[in-house]
This record gives C-alpha cells, sequence and structure tokens, in this order.
C-alpha cells in the first residue's frame, strides 16, 4: 500500500506506547485490503481536546480512546451512540460531517468475546460483576441486553455501586462482602490487576464459576484468574479477546467491513504477529 493514501487512525491515551492496538488494526488492515494507517497518540493527562482537535485537524479519520481519557473523550464529542450514552464513556470516535460520533464498542466486544469465542452463555445467567469504575460501566449496556436472569454490581466503595445500580435499570448492587457463591459469571472489572495491589475480593465469590478479567496480561495468567483458580473458578479468561473484539467493532465503524477475530487472536496469544 502507499504510505501517502492511507487514511489515517490512532488510539489516544496516556500511557500508550505498549498498547495493543496498532498490531490488531494492523492485522485487520492486511485481511481487508483497507489502505488503513493506526498509530499512538499520546497526550499530556489535561490535554485529551487539544490533542483529539489536532490530530482530526490534520485529517486524521478515528480514534480509539484509552485509560484516562475515555470520560474526557465522552465530554468532547457532539453526539453519543446508546452504548456511549448508558456508560459515560467513550472508546471509539468516528467523524461525522458536522460532528465527532462518540461510541462505545468495549461491552459488545466483551459480550461477543464471553458468547462467541468462549462459548459462555450470558442469557439466563446468574452475573456477577466486581468493580463500578468505568470499565464496569462501559460494559453494562451491552450486557444487560444480553439477557442475563440477573446481574449484580459489587465494589470495595459500595456507595459506587450503589450509584451504577441506580444508572442501569435491572442492575443490582450488593455490598462486597454479601455476594455469595453460586455465579455462573463473574467479571471483573476492577483495576486490581493493573496496579498489583492486592485484590480486596471476598474467597467465596468465585467458586463453581466462569470468571473473566476485563483486563489482560500475554505472558502470565493476570492477578484475578490466579486469584480465582486458586479459590475455586471453573475457568478463567483474560480481557486480550475482548480487546480484539472492540477493536474489530471500531474498525467496522470506521470502514464498514467486519475483519475476522480469530486469526488475530490466535497470533498474539500464540506471541507473533
Ligand atoms: P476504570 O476506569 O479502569 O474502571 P476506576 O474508575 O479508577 O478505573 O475504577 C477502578 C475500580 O477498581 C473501582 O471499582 C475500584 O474500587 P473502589 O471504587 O473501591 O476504589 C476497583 N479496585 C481497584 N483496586 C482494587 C482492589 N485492590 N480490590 C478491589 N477493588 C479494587
Amino acid at each position: 500500500m502507499n504510505g501517502a493514501r492511507e487514511d489515517q487512525y490512532a488510539v489516544i491515551g496516556n500511557p500508550v506506547e505498549h498498547s495493543l492496538s496498532p498490531r490488531i488494526h494492523a492485522m485487520f488492515a492486511a485481511e481487508t485490503a483497507e489502505a488503513v494507517s493506526y498509530g499512538t497518540l499520546a497526550a499530556p493527562l489535561n490535554g485529551f481536546a487539544a490533542a483529539a482537535a489536532e490530530f482530526f485537524d490534520s485529517g486524521g479519520r478515528g480514534l480509539n480512546v484509552t485509560v484516562p481519557f475515555k470520560q474526557d473523550a465522552w465530554r468532547w464529542v457532539t453526539r453519543h451512540d446508546a452504548a456511549a450514552a448508558a456508560s459515560g464513556a467513550v472508546n471509539t470516535i468516528v467523524p461525522e460531517d458536522d460532528a465527532f460520533r462518540g461510541c462505545n464498542t468495549d461491552g459488545v466486544g466483551l459480550v461477543t468475546d464471553l458468547t462467541d469465542n468462549l462459548g459462555w452463555a450470558l442469557a439466563g445467567a446468574r452475573v456477577l460483576l466486581l468493580g463500578a469504575g468505568g470499565a464496569a460501566r462501559g460494559a453494562l449496556p451491552a450486557l444487560l441486553e444480553a439477557g442475563p436472569t440477573q446481574i449484580t454490581i459489587a465494589n470495595r466503595t459500595e456507595s459506587r455501586a450503589l450509584e451504577v445500580a441506580a444508572a442501569f435499570e435491572g442492575l443490582r448492587a450488593s455490598p462486597l462482602a454479601d455476594v455469595g457463591g453460586g455465579w455462573d459469571i463473574v467479571l471483573n472489572a476492577t483495576s486490581a490487576s493493573m496496579g498489583g495491589a492486592a485484590l480486596a475480593l471476598p474467597d467465596t465469590c468465585v467458586g463453581g464459576a466462569a470468571c473473566y478479567d476485563l483486563f489482560y496480561n500475554l505472558a502470565a495468567p493476570t492477578p484475578f484468574c490466579a486469584w480465582a483458580e486458586q479459590h475455586g473458578a471453573r475457568v478463567c479468561a483474560d480481557g486480550l479477546g475482548m480487546l480484539i473484539e472492540q477493536a474489530a467493532e471500531a474498525f467496522h465503524l470506521w470502514r464498514g467491513i467486519r475483519p475476522s477475530t480469530t486469526p488475530v487472536l490466535e497470533a498474539l496469544r500464540g506471541g507473533c504477529s
């Protein structure tokens, strides 16, 4: 492909240099033969708006947004898709004629990974969601739509779980200490895996459950997966598949073509691309 004719995309974050998104989108572009170039854009912590505006002013065709800017992006865009509106977080920006549309593909990415890649049924399941920050909020609209019998949210700081439960119809909140057991699926949306801090979670909550960490680690099980397996989880998967599926949704929003994700998952899990 001729570099001059490629449409420019990027992931904006801080830090962002270790993001896997450029590798994922390069594989999507190769597979679909789309003329796409995708890089990283590091913005200062208080500089999201200026960096995003400059990127689009210089011809950029779309941004993914990662930590810590998903809420800044929500405020910056001119309109929101339903998932972004409900979650208060934007991970994909699509420029339109007279506006910037903010989308959230994280929830759909999570649900696609759980149901299509892992084969875990969400419909009719009892689901426990741990954490009440941006990651949990982003996942909720698609999770609720997938038809579980029950979703309960529990968080170390209980007031935050109550706030999120009040914002989503059909969601229950529970104090972390009282979540009990017997869950079909337990989702870790806390940032405990990123910080390396000890997990403040009740031992009983993962027994017999299929567990999923929204974060990922290519080299070893995440701290949550290691902890869940020690505490009786049936299985634990990390969020690499979710990362790839949310990227595929973004690619589809920008290019109108849906790339296959299985080869990308295999390539990244296998350590080559
Ligand atoms: P993000 O946008 O990535 O979700 P966040 O909004 O800072 O980040 O939220 C982090 C979440 O991880 C919160 O639910 C936090 O719990 P508190 O609200 O009590 O702070 C949770 N968290 C972080 N470290 C944790 C730990 N060691 N044990 C349990 N929960 C933890």
